[in-house]
């Protein structure tokens, strides 16, 4: 029975929520495994949308478990609005398809303050976070300082850990010229009515997962972010705090590498980025502005215009090499329908040499500049077609092109934005190991 990791291979944004939700109805369960609500997952089903930034984008599924785990960063507060909306909206009926690790790190008031307060006084070198608090809570968390989701539960230990990380998230606001509003007794008391509120989530996920594989279920490890934000793998310091890759997806989880298949990496046609870093492809002129108002990209999370380029082999090999893809999903096809020539960039050009591997150093992908393969374009729309065969032959040429550079097969393509707008070629469920 196949377990399967979707992860993004560029920087974010790739879209891995819509191939999530439509390989949710071969899976039992949806894995979060890392990250938090820094990520925005936007759905479109019969037209309606919905955007989850922390619950996997499977719990659309009725009958469907979701899994929160351990290496979550989780601001309870939006599980809550997010369980609310859902359920408003009629979706997770039976509680019993949403899981919450005990274990997963709680993004605490400070935490958002912190990571607002240090971004402002970075100025122009700024990493560009979503403001979420995301990256001090890792912080606090490897520095063996955090609260998680169990200590919610139980309201003497949460004011003990309150209070002694309070008192140095002060000193440190301080230090940087802010004046949080933190009162201990109130972040107690609404922390502990959170904590009542998600209760009957919570669990020790890893004994969930072992036995849910023990019955036969059949997993979905759903990425949050990309390869390129993997605080490892990485364009460092323009990363999130978290290991997106797919190594990370049992590790965040409670459970071994065995319990993984197939990794699918999830890949836009194009390019984008959300806040500051190196990327070599991007367009600062009409053709990124079309890219931008075609594709649109605005952060789902903060509502930022995404910068916007061609596609990278380059990162997009690194990132099958990181993750270890099995196979490639190239998501907003459509969106380059109308060009007279796509642009694929297939080498650096750097102190007078040409580079075919990304480098480590992002000082160095810094001054890289893009050498460019150009393909003919298309002029057909995509929305409507749902065979491979369908495709128009230079839309099938450009992706093949792809396939060669990376070296890895695309196993669909996704022409819109609805569920149903997608062509599914391969089945990672359906294939097994690879
Ligand atoms: P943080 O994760 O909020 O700390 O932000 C660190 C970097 O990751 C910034 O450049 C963000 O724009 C980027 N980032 C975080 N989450 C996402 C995402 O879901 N999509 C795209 N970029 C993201």
């Amino acid at each position: 029975m196949p377990n399967v990791v979707v992860v993004g291979a560029q920087w974010g944004d790739e879209g891995k929520g819509k191939i999530v939700d439509l390989l949710t109805q071969y899976a039992d369960v949806v894995v979060r495994f890392q990250g938090g609500n820094n990520a925005g997952h936007t759905l479109v089903v019969d037209g309606e949308k919905t955007v989850l930034h922390l619950i996997p984008s499977g719990i659309l599924h009725p009958g469907k478990s979701c899994v929160i785990g351990n290496g979550v960063v989780c601001d309870p507060e939006v599980l809550v609005t997010e369980i609310d909306r859902l359920k408003a909206k009629g979706f997770l009926k039976d509680d019993g398809q949403l899981v919450v690790s005990l274990d997963a790190h709680v993004i605490m008031p400070w935490h958002k303050a912190i990571d607002i307060a240090r971004e402002k006084a970075m100025g122009e070198g700024k990493i560009g976070t979503t403001g979420r608090g995301i990256g001090p809570t890792y912080e606090d968390k490897v520095a063996r300082r955090g609260v998680r989701i169990r200590d919610l539960l139980d309201e003497a230990r949460l004011a003990r850990k309150v209070k002694d990380r309070a008192a140095l998230a002060r000193e440190e606001l301080a230090r940087l010229g802010a004046t949080p509003d933190l009162d201990d007794a109130a972040i107690v008391k609404k922390f502990a009515e959170l904590g009542r509120r998600i209760a009957a989530y919570a669990t020790d996920v890893s004994i969930w997962l072992h036995r849910a594989l023990q019955n036969g279920k059949q997993l979905l490890f759903e990425g949050a972010q990309g390869t390129m934000l993997d605080v490892d793998h990485g364009t460092y310091p323009f990363v999130t705090s978290s290991n997106t890759v797919a190594g990370n997806a049992v590790v965040g989880c409670g459970l071994g590498p065995t319990a993984v298949d197939y990794v699918l990496g999830i890949s836009k046609a194009y390019s984008t980025r959300v806040g500051g870093g190196p990327y070599p492809t991007e367009l600062k002129d009409e053709t990124g502005e079309r890219l931008r108002k075609i594709g649109g990209e605005y952060g789902a999370t903060t509502g930022r215009p995404r910068r916007t380029g061609w596609l990278d082999a380059l990162a997009l090999r690194y990132a099958a090499r990181v993750n270890g893809l099995s196979g490639i999903a190239m998501t907003k096809l459509d969106v380059l329908t109308g060009f007279d020539t796509v642009k694929i960039a297939v080498g650096y050009r750097v102190g007078g040499k040409v580079l075919d591997e990304m480098p480590s150093d992002p000082e160095l992908i810094e001054r890289c500049e893009p050498v460019y393969e150009e393909l003919p374009g298309w002029s057909e729309k995509l929305e409507h077609l749902r065979t491979w065969d369908d495709l128009p032959p230079r839309a099938r040429a450009y992706v093949k092109r792809v396939e060669e550079l990376v070296g890895v097969k695309v196993i669909g393509c996704s022409v819109g934005a609805d569920r149903g707008e997608t062509i599914l070629v391969e089945n990672p469920f359906r294939v097994g190991k690879k």
